[in-house]
Protein backbone atom coordinates (compact mmCIF):
# COMPACT_ATOMS: atom_id res chain seq x y z
CA UNK A 1 0.00 0.00 0.00
CA UNK A 2 2.01 3.23 -0.95
CA UNK A 3 2.17 5.60 1.93
CA UNK A 4 0.16 8.28 1.28
CA UNK A 5 -0.25 10.51 4.54
CA UNK A 6 3.74 11.66 4.62
CA UNK A 7 3.49 13.32 1.12
CA UNK A 8 6.07 16.00 1.96
CA UNK A 9 6.16 19.29 -0.47
CA UNK A 10 9.08 20.09 -2.59
CA UNK A 11 11.24 23.16 -1.58
CA UNK A 12 13.92 22.68 -3.35
CA UNK A 13 12.64 24.13 -6.73
CA UNK A 14 15.93 26.19 -7.92
CA UNK A 15 13.59 28.82 -8.98
CA UNK A 16 15.40 31.08 -11.13
CA UNK A 17 18.21 28.40 -11.99
CA UNK A 18 18.54 28.15 -15.85
CA UNK A 19 17.64 23.67 -16.29
CA UNK A 20 21.04 22.30 -17.54
CA UNK A 21 20.79 22.14 -21.02
CA UNK A 22 23.33 19.71 -22.36
CA UNK A 23 24.56 19.97 -25.38
CA UNK A 24 26.24 16.77 -27.40
CA UNK A 25 29.27 16.01 -27.35
CA UNK A 26 29.73 14.39 -31.21
CA UNK A 27 29.48 16.85 -34.08
CA UNK A 28 26.40 16.53 -36.30
CA UNK A 29 24.68 14.43 -33.60
CA UNK A 30 23.24 17.01 -31.22
CA UNK A 31 19.62 16.59 -32.47
CA UNK A 32 19.06 12.73 -32.17
CA UNK A 33 16.83 11.07 -29.82
CA UNK A 34 17.91 10.20 -26.31
CA UNK A 35 18.54 6.63 -27.70
CA UNK A 36 20.94 7.04 -30.42
CA UNK A 37 22.84 9.38 -28.36
CA UNK A 38 23.13 6.99 -25.53
CA UNK A 39 24.24 4.71 -28.10
CA UNK A 40 27.16 6.79 -29.52
CA UNK A 41 28.45 7.76 -26.08
CA UNK A 42 28.78 4.33 -25.69
CA UNK A 43 31.21 4.21 -28.50
CA UNK A 44 33.03 7.34 -28.66
CA UNK A 45 34.31 8.25 -24.92
CA UNK A 46 32.43 11.70 -23.83
CA UNK A 47 35.60 12.55 -22.12
CA UNK A 48 37.59 12.77 -24.97
CA UNK A 49 34.92 12.51 -27.98
CA UNK A 50 37.29 9.61 -29.44
CA UNK A 51 37.13 5.98 -29.95
CA UNK A 52 39.44 3.15 -30.67
CA UNK A 53 37.08 0.67 -32.09
CA UNK A 54 38.77 -2.57 -32.97
CA UNK A 55 37.37 -4.18 -36.20
CA UNK A 56 37.63 -7.87 -36.94
CA UNK A 57 34.81 -8.89 -39.42
CA UNK A 58 37.42 -9.29 -41.98
CA UNK A 59 36.51 -12.50 -42.19
CA UNK A 60 33.21 -11.69 -43.72
CA UNK A 61 34.42 -11.23 -47.20
CA UNK A 62 38.22 -12.73 -46.12
CA UNK A 63 37.68 -15.95 -44.59
CA UNK A 64 40.27 -17.00 -41.94
CA UNK A 65 42.57 -14.06 -42.67
CA UNK A 66 45.90 -13.94 -40.24
CA UNK A 67 45.10 -12.73 -37.08
CA UNK A 68 41.35 -13.96 -37.12
CA UNK A 69 41.77 -17.80 -37.56
CA UNK A 70 40.63 -18.04 -34.19
CA UNK A 71 39.40 -14.78 -32.83
CA UNK A 72 38.79 -16.61 -29.32
CA UNK A 73 43.05 -16.58 -29.16
CA UNK A 74 43.71 -13.84 -30.96
CA UNK A 75 40.55 -11.22 -30.27
CA UNK A 76 39.51 -11.68 -26.66
CA UNK A 77 42.27 -11.15 -25.38
CA UNK A 78 42.50 -7.83 -26.51
CA UNK A 79 38.42 -6.33 -25.97
CA UNK A 80 39.56 -5.13 -22.86
CA UNK A 81 41.40 -2.48 -24.30
CA UNK A 82 39.03 -1.64 -27.17
CA UNK A 83 36.37 1.24 -26.60
CA UNK A 84 34.01 -1.02 -29.47
CA UNK A 85 33.93 -3.63 -31.25
CA UNK A 86 33.14 -4.51 -34.99
CA UNK A 87 32.21 -7.46 -35.92
CA UNK A 88 29.86 -9.89 -37.67
CA UNK A 89 26.91 -11.33 -36.00
CA UNK A 90 28.21 -15.26 -36.62
CA UNK A 91 31.06 -14.41 -34.65
CA UNK A 92 29.41 -11.99 -32.03
CA UNK A 93 27.31 -15.12 -31.26
CA UNK A 94 29.37 -17.56 -31.60
CA UNK A 95 32.55 -16.03 -29.66
CA UNK A 96 32.37 -12.93 -28.37
CA UNK A 97 31.05 -13.23 -24.76
CA UNK A 98 27.86 -11.66 -23.58
CA UNK A 99 30.06 -10.37 -20.45
CA UNK A 100 32.14 -8.28 -22.16
CA UNK A 101 30.05 -4.93 -21.45
CA UNK A 102 31.66 -3.40 -24.52
CA UNK A 103 29.20 -1.49 -27.57
CA UNK A 104 29.29 -3.49 -30.69
CA UNK A 105 29.13 -2.15 -34.09
CA UNK A 106 27.57 -4.49 -36.29
CA UNK A 107 28.84 -5.24 -39.47
CA UNK A 108 24.97 -5.30 -41.11
CA UNK A 109 25.68 -6.05 -44.66
CA UNK A 110 26.40 -9.45 -46.65
CA UNK A 111 26.37 -11.31 -49.56
CA UNK A 112 29.82 -11.15 -51.66
CA UNK A 113 33.54 -12.63 -50.63
CA UNK A 114 36.92 -11.83 -52.11
CA UNK A 115 36.06 -15.56 -54.27
CA UNK A 116 33.72 -13.12 -56.49
CA UNK A 117 32.76 -9.17 -57.26
CA UNK A 118 32.30 -7.40 -53.94
CA UNK A 119 30.33 -4.98 -52.79
CA UNK A 120 26.92 -6.80 -54.02
CA UNK A 121 25.89 -6.89 -50.75
CA UNK A 122 22.08 -6.48 -48.85
CA UNK A 123 21.58 -5.55 -45.37
CA UNK A 124 20.76 -7.94 -42.73
CA UNK A 125 17.45 -7.61 -40.77
CA UNK A 126 17.96 -4.56 -38.18
CA UNK A 127 16.22 -6.84 -35.90
CA UNK A 128 18.81 -8.89 -35.29
CA UNK A 129 20.81 -5.29 -34.59
CA UNK A 130 17.94 -4.91 -32.01
CA UNK A 131 18.28 -8.43 -30.77
CA UNK A 132 21.95 -8.27 -30.02
CA UNK A 133 21.91 -5.11 -28.82
CA UNK A 134 24.69 -3.40 -31.19
CA UNK A 135 25.51 0.31 -30.57
CA UNK A 136 25.80 0.74 -34.26
CA UNK A 137 25.38 -1.04 -37.43
CA UNK A 138 27.70 -0.70 -40.18
CA UNK A 139 26.97 -0.85 -44.05
CA UNK A 140 29.23 -0.76 -46.86
CA UNK A 141 29.06 1.97 -49.78
CA UNK A 142 31.30 1.64 -52.88
CA UNK A 143 30.77 5.29 -54.67
CA UNK A 144 32.12 5.71 -57.98
CA UNK A 145 31.76 1.83 -58.96
CA UNK A 146 29.38 1.59 -61.28
CA UNK A 147 28.48 -2.38 -60.82
CA UNK A 148 27.32 -1.49 -57.08
CA UNK A 149 27.47 2.11 -56.66
CA UNK A 150 23.64 2.40 -56.73
CA UNK A 151 22.27 -0.58 -54.67
CA UNK A 152 25.14 0.00 -51.52
CA UNK A 153 24.02 3.96 -51.86
CA UNK A 154 20.31 2.13 -51.19
CA UNK A 155 21.62 -0.14 -48.72
CA UNK A 156 22.94 2.38 -46.71
CA UNK A 157 19.57 4.27 -46.82
CA UNK A 158 17.58 1.43 -45.92
CA UNK A 159 19.78 0.83 -43.15
CA UNK A 160 19.24 4.48 -41.87
CA UNK A 161 15.65 4.12 -42.40
CA UNK A 162 15.79 0.80 -40.02
CA UNK A 163 18.18 2.23 -37.71
CA UNK A 164 16.19 5.70 -36.99
CA UNK A 165 13.50 3.27 -36.38
CA UNK A 166 15.37 1.57 -33.62
CA UNK A 167 17.15 3.92 -32.11
CA UNK A 168 20.73 2.44 -33.51
CA UNK A 169 23.21 4.90 -35.50
CA UNK A 170 24.45 4.03 -38.77
CA UNK A 171 27.94 3.73 -39.56
CA UNK A 172 28.48 4.53 -43.60
CA UNK A 173 31.93 2.50 -44.17
CA UNK A 174 33.83 3.82 -47.61
CA UNK A 175 34.96 1.15 -49.83
CA UNK A 176 37.50 2.58 -52.37
CA UNK A 177 36.72 0.71 -55.94
CA UNK A 178 39.98 -0.74 -57.51
CA UNK A 179 40.12 2.24 -60.29
CA UNK A 180 39.13 4.89 -57.54
CA UNK A 181 42.35 7.59 -56.74
CA UNK A 182 42.75 7.00 -53.17
CA UNK A 183 42.96 10.69 -52.52
CA UNK A 184 41.11 13.65 -50.55
CA UNK A 185 38.66 14.82 -53.22
CA UNK A 186 37.38 10.45 -53.19
CA UNK A 187 37.68 10.38 -50.08
CA UNK A 188 36.14 13.23 -49.26
CA UNK A 189 33.09 13.05 -51.76
CA UNK A 190 32.37 9.22 -50.30
CA UNK A 191 32.54 10.64 -47.41
CA UNK A 192 30.04 13.53 -47.39
CA UNK A 193 27.35 11.22 -49.51
CA UNK A 194 27.16 8.53 -46.74
CA UNK A 195 26.78 11.49 -44.76
CA UNK A 196 23.95 13.35 -47.06
CA UNK A 197 22.36 9.97 -46.79
CA UNK A 198 21.78 9.47 -43.20
CA UNK A 199 24.83 7.94 -41.69
CA UNK A 200 25.98 8.97 -38.31
CA UNK A 201 29.24 7.70 -38.55
CA UNK A 202 31.45 7.35 -41.55
CA UNK A 203 34.34 5.14 -41.71
CA UNK A 204 36.90 5.90 -44.78
CA UNK A 205 40.96 6.08 -44.92
CA UNK A 206 43.74 8.58 -44.08
CA UNK A 207 45.20 10.49 -46.97
CA UNK A 208 46.98 13.76 -47.50
CA UNK A 209 44.57 17.03 -47.13
CA UNK A 210 42.50 14.60 -44.40
CA UNK A 211 41.83 17.45 -42.45
CA UNK A 212 39.47 18.79 -45.41
CA UNK A 213 37.54 15.83 -46.06
CA UNK A 214 36.45 16.33 -41.84
CA UNK A 215 35.58 19.66 -42.65
CA UNK A 216 33.01 18.81 -45.16
CA UNK A 217 31.88 15.65 -43.77
CA UNK A 218 28.84 17.07 -41.02
CA UNK A 219 29.63 13.39 -38.78
CA UNK A 220 32.55 11.77 -36.96
CA UNK A 221 34.47 10.53 -38.84
CA UNK A 222 36.70 7.23 -38.08
CA UNK A 223 39.57 6.02 -40.08
CA UNK A 224 40.27 2.04 -41.07
CA UNK A 225 43.41 1.08 -40.21
CA UNK A 226 44.51 -0.80 -43.58
CA UNK A 227 46.72 -3.19 -44.26
CA UNK A 228 49.47 -4.25 -42.17
CA UNK A 229 52.41 -1.28 -41.76
CA UNK A 230 55.30 -1.58 -39.78
CA UNK A 231 54.03 -0.22 -35.96
CA UNK A 232 55.79 3.18 -36.15
CA UNK A 233 53.80 4.04 -39.55
CA UNK A 234 50.72 2.90 -38.35
CA UNK A 235 51.10 5.15 -35.02
CA UNK A 236 51.63 7.92 -37.67
CA UNK A 237 49.01 7.40 -39.76
CA UNK A 238 46.55 7.44 -36.57
CA UNK A 239 48.16 10.09 -34.99
CA UNK A 240 47.91 12.13 -38.18
CA UNK A 241 44.18 11.39 -38.54
CA UNK A 242 43.73 12.71 -35.36
CA UNK A 243 45.81 15.87 -35.79
CA UNK A 244 43.18 16.18 -38.93
CA UNK A 245 40.12 15.86 -37.11
CA UNK A 246 39.27 11.92 -37.10
CA UNK A 247 37.23 11.21 -34.05
CA UNK A 248 39.27 8.19 -34.02
CA UNK A 249 40.11 4.80 -35.70
CA UNK A 250 38.43 1.31 -36.94
CA UNK A 251 41.46 -0.51 -36.77
CA UNK A 252 41.73 -4.40 -37.49
CA UNK A 253 45.17 -5.45 -39.57
CA UNK A 254 47.34 -2.86 -37.86
CA UNK A 255 45.95 -4.47 -34.32
CA UNK A 256 45.61 -8.32 -34.70
CA UNK A 257 48.82 -9.11 -37.15
CA UNK A 258 51.15 -6.60 -35.12
CA UNK A 259 53.25 -8.94 -33.21
CA UNK A 260 52.50 -7.80 -30.05
CA UNK A 261 48.64 -7.08 -30.88
CA UNK A 262 47.40 -5.64 -26.80
CA UNK A 263 51.06 -3.49 -26.98
CA UNK A 264 49.25 -2.02 -30.44
CA UNK A 265 45.79 -1.32 -29.26
CA UNK A 266 47.32 -0.21 -26.27
CA UNK A 267 49.62 2.63 -27.94
CA UNK A 268 47.05 3.43 -30.50
CA UNK A 269 44.28 4.35 -27.63
CA UNK A 270 47.42 6.76 -26.38
CA UNK A 271 47.69 8.48 -29.82
CA UNK A 272 43.66 8.42 -30.16
CA UNK A 273 42.49 9.43 -26.51
CA UNK A 274 45.59 11.66 -25.34
CA UNK A 275 46.77 12.79 -28.31
CA UNK A 276 50.65 10.99 -28.04
CA UNK A 277 53.08 11.45 -29.99
CA UNK A 278 53.89 8.77 -32.53
CA UNK A 279 57.64 8.37 -31.33
CA UNK A 280 56.31 8.57 -27.46
CA UNK A 281 53.25 5.64 -28.64
CA UNK A 282 55.96 3.60 -29.97
CA UNK A 283 58.30 3.34 -27.19
CA UNK A 284 54.99 2.31 -25.41
CA UNK A 285 54.33 -0.30 -27.84
CA UNK A 286 57.90 -1.21 -26.83
CA UNK A 287 57.88 -1.12 -23.21
CA UNK A 288 54.54 -2.71 -23.11
CA UNK A 289 55.06 -6.47 -22.80
CA UNK A 290 53.45 -9.22 -24.99
CA UNK A 291 51.26 -11.73 -22.41
C1 LIG B 1 36.48 -4.90 -43.73
C2 LIG B 1 36.37 -3.70 -42.90
C3 LIG B 1 37.34 -3.56 -41.78
O1 LIG B 1 36.62 -3.60 -40.60
C4 LIG B 1 38.09 -2.27 -41.89
O2 LIG B 1 38.72 -2.20 -43.12
C5 LIG B 1 39.02 -2.01 -40.72
O3 LIG B 1 39.99 -2.95 -40.71
P1 LIG B 1 41.48 -2.65 -41.17
O4 LIG B 1 42.05 -1.69 -40.16
O5 LIG B 1 42.15 -3.99 -41.11
O6 LIG B 1 41.44 -2.03 -42.54
O7 LIG B 1 35.52 -2.88 -43.05
O8 LIG B 1 35.56 -4.81 -44.75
Amino acid sequence: MADLDDIRDGKEYGIGVAQQADGFFLKGSAHLDWGMQDRLSRIFNPATGKTVMLAFDHGFIMGPTSGVERIDLSILPLIEHADCLMCTRGVLRSLVPPTSRKPVCLRSDAGTSIMTELNHNVVIDVQDAVRLNASAIAVMVAVGDPATEADTIANLYQAVDDGLAAGIPVMGVTAVGKDMARDARYFGLASRICAENGANIVKTYYTEGFEKVVACCPVPIVIAGGKKLPEKEALELAYMAIRSGAAGVDMGRNVFQSEKPAAMIKAVGAVVHQGMKPADALQLFHDTPHP
